[in-house]
């Protein structure tokens, strides 16, 4: 404990995962705890009730252990930061009100942290102090679950959007086809797995839209019908191919993804690059983007795979940024789903 510094604690509770961290000033991050739900497995994707009822149990055990593994007690913190949306609203309910109340109780002030910015963020956490972090402006892919965009950072509370899907997400996109591949959920890390093992045997028709947008919904109704049609032929198929299957789809999400980010990069000719999200942990991603970023000369940053899904370190590193920016909230603010 080093009395000159500054500590927030953060809550990320936007979905399935329970996750507290502690971060000083500096951006060093001191813990970052989280708790999965494991309960969801079994339905195929995440139950809403479920998810916030498994907080409810989770978040003061995890606030505890944060507290703990980074040394301190609740007594040395400055801040609370939360995420408040997009997410699922029960869920993001359970942390906004567990920010409030212990800020009341320690007469501390909050500060609300949008969840995709946070995601956009997360390369600032450091676990080293050394440790490097992008200079603004940065060109990210965001690519997680729910969302798929092309964000512009020019500043931590300046960030243009050039790009988003208009219909569904990469992640979305890789989960619907691990689900018809009886994959369990999420099937992002098994697509990932399986595919290592596999080769490209398949191409599906992708969407072509303008600008820097992103279409999902004719690729994923193209990897359905390839699917469907084999299984008409040969009722094995899935079982004897699913590497092959893997390996396919991975590769149509990953240059769907990519060729617009190089589209985009072209366009903005800025030369430091970042990957964020869930998505992002997708080892052809990184691989793709390593190489893309030395195409084009550029600063490269990549996630460590404990910040690419949903986690209190990155909701830290954006409400640090709040915090010394004095861009504290209101209790009278509340959770917002979308
Ligand atoms: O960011 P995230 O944790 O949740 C949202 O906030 O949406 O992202 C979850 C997504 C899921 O679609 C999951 O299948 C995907 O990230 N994912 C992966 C991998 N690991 C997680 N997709 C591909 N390859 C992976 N290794």
């Amino acid at each position: 404990m080093n009395m000159d510094k500054q500590y927030i604690l953060a809550i990320e509770s936007s979905c399935d995962d329970t996750s507290a961290a502690v971060m000083d000033n500096d951006f060093l991050c001191l813990s970052n705890v989280t708790a999965s739900q494991k309960v969801h497995q079994q339905y195929g994707g995440v139950v809403p009730e479920l998810a916030s009822r498994a907080h409810q149990q989770n978040i003061i055990p995890v606030v505890d252990v944060a507290l703990k593994n980074a040394g301190i007690t609740k007594n040395h913190l400055s801040a609370i930061a939360f995420t408040r949306g997009p997410g699922l609203l029960g869920s993001l309910l359970v942390g906004v009100s567990f920010a409030k109340s212990f800020s009341q109780a320690l007469s501390i002030p909050i500060i609300d942290v949008n969840h995709l910015e946070a995601h956009v963020l997360a390369h600032f956490v450091k676990d080293d102090i050394n440790q490097e972090v992008p200079c603004f402006p940065y060109l990210c892919l965001l690519v997680s679950g729910g969302n798929t965009q092309i964000i512009e950072v020019d500043s931590s509370n300046k960030m243009i959007v050039l790009g988003k899907t208009i219909d569904d997400a990469a992640g979305e996109t890789i989960d619907k086809a691990a689900k018809i591949l009886s994959l369990p959920y999420p099937g992002g890390p098994h697509i990932d797995r399986l595919a290592k093992e596999g080769k490209v045997t398949l191409s599906f028709s992708k969407s072509h839209i303008p600008n820097y947008d992103y279409s999902f919904s004719g690729l994923k109704t193209s990897i359905l019908y390839t699917l469907r049609d084999k299984l008409k032929e040969d009722e094995n198929y899935i079982k004897d191919n699913i590497n092959d299957i893997a390996c396919s789809v991975q590769e149509a999400v990953v240059d769907t993804l990519l060729s617009k980010f190089e589209k985009a990069l072209k366009a903005t000719n800025i030369k430091t690059i970042a990957i964020a999200g869930g998505v992002s942990a997708n080892s052809l991603l990184r691989e793709r983007f390593v190489a893309l970023g030395n195409k084009y000369h550029c600063k490269t940053f990549i996630p460590k795979f404990s910040y690419t899904t949903d986690n209190a370190a990155m909701v830290a590193a954006c409400g640090m940024f709040k915090f010394k920016n004095n861009e504290f909230s209101t209790l009278d603010l509340t959770a917002y789903a979308r």
